[in-house]
């Protein structure tokens, strides 16, 4: 198995413990850090509007919260035919990791790869 289907695998794995009770959309993502640890996230969602949060967001924080810093690749599954990252999960991949890779899959193993840069063109940046 190549390093990105164990990636996936890895998402495919997160998302089954998503907590998505109001979208019935369970997502779920895996960071590989360039240190070879991977971090994985899946969507949790609230009852309070504004308060549920992405998969790729958990995955990261969880990451960052480690005191990880540098990025590779990141997996994300969801029920589309190629699952992709929201805006907001772009800006928040964008600081830590303008370079990753990201492996937009489907729970059958089958994705697509894009640049971040190309997925959030112009990003925001305070420079
Ligand atoms: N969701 C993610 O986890 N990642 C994305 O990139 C897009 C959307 C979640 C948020 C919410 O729990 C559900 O999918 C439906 O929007």
């Amino acid at each position: 198995m190549s390093e990105i289907e164990m990636l996936i695998q890895k998402a495919v794995k997160a998302r089954k413990n998503s907590y998505s009770p109001y979208s019935n959309y369970p997502v779920g993502a895996a960071l590989l850090g360039s240190d070879g640890n991977t971090y994985t996230g899946t969507n949790v969602e609230n009852g309070v509007n504004g308060l549920s949060i992405c998969a790729e967001r958990v995955a990261l924080f969880k990451a960052i919260s480690e005191g990880k810093r540098d990025f590779k690749r990141l997996a994300v599954v969801c029920e589309d035919e190629y699952c992709k990252p929201c805006g907001a999960c772009r800006q928040a991949l964008m600081e830590h990791a303008p370079d990753l890779e990201i492996i937009m899959a489907n729970p059958e193993g089958k994705y697509k790869t894009v640049d971040l840069k190309s997925l959030l063109p112009h990003a925001f940046n305070l420079d």
